[in-house]
C-alpha cells in the first residue's frame, strides 16, 4: 500500500469510530523550554490529557510530523529515521483498553490486511507503581482468538540482549510478552509529567535471528526480526515527587510510525524500500551508478537527513549554530559527508530536498510554499560547509599524528576553530588510519566551555550562539527588552524565540500589529533608563512554585524540573519582601533562564532597536544592538 493511502485509511478508520481529525503542530516545539522538537503526537495534547477539555472533543486522530534527535546515530539500520510521521489516536477520559486494542487490531488485520499470525505484543510486567497489565493480556487473548491465532503469554523478559528471555521462545505459541524494564511510557522525568503502562505492537518481518544481539530472540531484540509498529499508552498517571499518582481521567495515547507501517504493508523489513523513500534511493543509485546495497548506510542517512532537513526548514528552523538550528546544520552536513563518501556532488542534497517537496506537498502544502526558503537555506549551508571541508582537509594534510594518534589539541582546533564536526573527524581519521582520544578531547572541550561560562548542556537551553562578553550583554538586554515590551504593548507579549550573536540580539514575541515609531522609542527609553539605573542582576535557584509566586516570566505548565534558575534585574526574590509594594515593582525583570548574564545593567552601554518586522502571523521580530 502506498503511504498516501495508508495515512488516509488510518485517519478515516478512526473517523468512522467517531474521532475528529485535528491539525498537527509544527516540528518546533512551541513554548516548551524542555523540548526542542515535537517528537510524538501527544506533545501538543498534554493539557488535554491532563484534563482540560479539547475543543474537538474526546476522540482525536491525526498524523503528526515528528523528529527525534536521539535517533540520528541509529539511521542506517534499515528501520530508523530521524524524521517520521506518527499516526495517532487519542481517547481523552473516554474509551480505554478494550476499544483501543480492538480497533487497532481491526485496522491492522481488516484494513491493512496484515497477517495476524505475524503480530506480537509487549505488555507492562508490573512493579511497585502498578500491577502487571493483565487487563491488556485478557483483551488481546480474545482478539487473537477472534482471528484464529494461538496466543500465550511468554516469560517475563528484559530488553537487554544478553539476558533477553533467557529461554527459546516459541513464537507460534506465545504472542504477549511482559517486559520488566520497559512498557511504562513517560514523556519525561520531571514532576507533573504524564505516563502509564503501554503495550507495543511488533510485526515479524521474517528475518532470522542474529545471535550477535543475544542468544535468544524476543520481540524487542535488535536483530531486526521484529519491528515495533505502534504503541498504545494507557496514560492514566502523573509523576509526583515520590512516584506516580492517578490522573483524574484515563486516557489512551496511541502512536504508530507511518514509515514502518508502510514497510510492513509491502512485506519488507526495510523502511527505505517503501514509497516514502524509494524515489530518493533510486535517485542516489542513479548518481552512483550502483545499486543501493543495504550494507552501505550512506544511502539511508542521506535520504533521511534530506527529508528531515526539508521539513525542519519548512517549519521555520534554519541551519545555525544553536538550539534547533544546530540539528538542521548537523543533518545537512552529515548528509553531505555521506554524499562525499558515495562520490556524489553536494548539490544532490538540494535536489533531494526538491524531491521531498514534490513527494510530500500533496499532504504537506506548506513545503511547496516554503520551496524557495528551503532550497536557499540548503544552498547556503552547502556553500559554508564546502569552505569548512576545504579548510579542514588542508589542516588534516598538515597534522602529524604521534604513534598513529591525533593530538587532542589538533582535534580541538579542528572542532572549535575550523568548525569541523567531531563525527566527520572521526570518519576521516578512520580512513587515514589515525586514532583519536575522544575522552581526552571531550574533557578538554568541557573544560573550555565551563571556562567561558557556557557548559555544553546550556548550549541548548539559553539560546546563545556563544558566550562571548558581548553575547552575554545582549542576553541581559533581551530580558530588559522583554519586560519593556510588556510595559509598553501589554501583558500579551510573550517570547516566541530568541537568537543572540555577538553582533545583535533577535527577539520574537507575540503581538498582533506592527509597532509604531513611538512605541519603539518608548521601549528603547525604558531599556536605556534601566541601564542608567545601574541595576544589579541576581541569579537564584529555586522551585518553579516560588518562581511563579515571585512573578518570574516562564511557562508554568508543569514542564520544569524541581529547581529552576531565576534571573532578576533590580532585586532578588529574597529581597522582594523587604520592598514596599507589589512584587512586580520590586524587580524590573524576572525570568526563568539558564543564563549567563552580566552582573549589573551598567555594563550594557546604549541600547538601540535596529529593526522591527513581522516574523510570522501574530509574531513580531526585533533586532537590537548595544553600542
Ligand atoms: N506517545 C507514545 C509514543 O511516542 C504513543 O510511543
Amino acid at each position: 500500500m502506498k503511504s498516501i493511502e495508508l495515512r488516509k485509511k488510518f485517519v478515516d478508520f478512526y473517523i468512522s469510530k467517531k474521532h475528529k481529525e485535528i491539525k498537527a503542530a509544527p516540528l518546533l516545539a512551541e513554548n516548551d523550554p524542555t523540548l526542542l522538537f515535537v517528537n510524538s503526537g501527544m506533545f501538543p495534547l498534554v493539557p488535554y490529557l491532563s484534563g482540560e477539555s479539547h475543543p474537538a472533543g474526546k476522540r482525536l486522530v491525526n498524523y503528526q510530523r515528528s523528529f527525534r534527535t536521539d535517533d540520528i546515530e541509529e539511521v542506517g539500520d534499515h528501520r530508523h529515521t530521524t524524521f517520521f510521521e506518527m499516526l495517532g489516536n487519542w481517547g481523552l477520559g473516554d474509551y480505554f483498553k478494550e476499544e483501543q486494542l480492538n480497533w487497532w487490531y481491526e485496522f491492522l488485520v481488516e484494513v491493512l490486511k496484515l497477517d495476524p499470525h505475524k503480530i506480537y505484543q509487549s505488555v507492562y510486567a508490573g512493579d511497585k507503581t502498578a500491577p502487571r497489565d493483565d487487563e491488556t493480556i485478557a483483551i488481546l487473548t480474545k482478539i487473537y482468538k477472534k482471528y484464529g491465532v494461538k496466543a500465550g503469554v511468554g516469560v517475563a523478559t528484559t530488553t537487554d540482549g544478553n539476558k533477553g528471555p533467557g529461554v527459546e521462545v516459541d513464537f507460534n505459541e506465545q504472542r504477549m510478552f511482559p517486559y520488566v524494564d520497559k512498557n511504562w511510557w513517560k514523556r519525561g522525568d520531571t514532576v507533573g509529567e504524564l505516563g502509564g503502562p503501554d503495550s507495543e505492537t511488533f510485526y515479524d518481518t521474517g528475518l532470522s535471528h542474529n545471535p550477535k544481539f543475544g542468544k535468544f530472540c524476543h520481540v524487542n531484540c535488535d536483530c531486526g526480526r521484529f519491528i515495533e509498529i505502534g504503541n498504545s499508552v494507557f496514560m492514566q498517571y502523573k509523576k509526583t515527587t515520590d512516584g506516580w499518582e492517578e490522573l483524574s481521567q484515563k486516557n489512551v495515547d496511541f502512536g504508530g510510525g507511518l514509515e514502518r507501517l508502510a514497510m510492513v504493508s509491502i512485506g519488507s523489513s526495510n523502511v527505505f524500500k517503501s514509497d516514502l523513500f524509494s524515489g530518493y534511493i533510486a535517485f542516489l543509485e542513479q548518481k552512483t551508478n550502483t545499486k543501493y546495497d543495504q550494507a552501505s548506510s550512506s544511502y539511508e542517512i542521506i535520504a533521511d537527513h534530506a527529508r528531515a532537513a526539508t521539513f525542519l526548514i519548512a517549519d521555520g528552523c534554519a541551519p545555525s549554530n544553536k538550539d534547533q538550528g544546530y540539528f538542521v546544520r548537523r543533518l545537512i552536513r552529515r548528509g553531505l559527508i555521506h554524499l562525499k563518501k558515495l562520490d556524489i556532488d553536494f548539490n544532490a542534497f538540494a535536489e533531494l530536498a526538491e524531491m521531498v517537496i514534490e513527494k510530500m506537498s500533496p499532504v504537506y502544502p506548506h513545503l511547496e510554499k516554503n520551496r524557495a526558503n528551503i532550497t536557499q537555506n540548503i544552498a547556503d549551508e552547502v556553500e559554508k560547509f564546502s569552505h569548512t571541508i576545504k579548510n579542514g582537509l588542508k589542516y588534516f594534510e598538515k597534522v602529524k599524528p604521534v604513534d598513529g594518534k591525533l593530538s587532542n589539541d589538533d582535534v580541538f582546533d579542528l572542532v572549535t576553530t575550523h568548525g569541523f564536526p567531531l563525527e566527520i573527524i572521526r570518519e576521516i581519521a578512520a580512513e587515514k588510519g589515525y586514532k583519536i582520544d575522544e575522552d581526552g578531547f571531550n574533557e578538554k572541550l568541557i573544560a573550555h566551555r565551563s571556562l567561558s561560562k557556557a557548559g555544553s548542556e546550556k548550549k541548548f537551553k539559553s539560546g546563545l550562539a556563544d558566550s562571548s562578553e558581548m553575547t552575554v550583554k545582549l542576553h541581559t538586554a533581551t530580558h530588559l527588552l522583554h519586560q519593556a515590551l510588556r510595559q509598553v504593548l501589554g501583558g500579551h507579549v510573550e517570547q516566541k524565540g530568541s537568537n543572540i550573536t555577538s553582533d545583535r540580539l533577535r527577539f520574537d514575541f507575540s503581538h498582533p500589529r506592527k509597532m509604531t515609531p513611538e512605541e519603539i522609542k518608548q521601549v528603547e527609553d525604558i531599556v536605556n533608563a534601566k541601564i542608567g539605573e545601574k541595576l544589579p542582576v541576581y541569579c537564584e535557584e529555586t522551585t518553579p512554585a516560588t518562581a511563579k509566586e515571585a512573578n518570574a516570566i516562564g511557562l508554568f505548565d508543569s514542564k520544569y524540573g524541581d529547581k529552576v534558575k531565576v534571573y532578576s534585574v533590580g532585586r532578588p526574590i529574597g529581597g522582594d519582601n523587604a520592598a514596599a509594594g507589589a512584587d512586580a515593582e520590586s524587580a524590573f525583570s524576572r525570568e526563568i533562564c539558564s543564563g549567563p548574564h552580566v552582573n549589573n545593567t551598567e555594563e550594557l552601554g546604549h541600547f538601540k532597536i535596529v529593526k522591527e518586522e513581522a516574523s510570522s502571523s501574530g509574531v513580531r521580530r526585533i533586532k537590537a544592538v548595544l553600542d
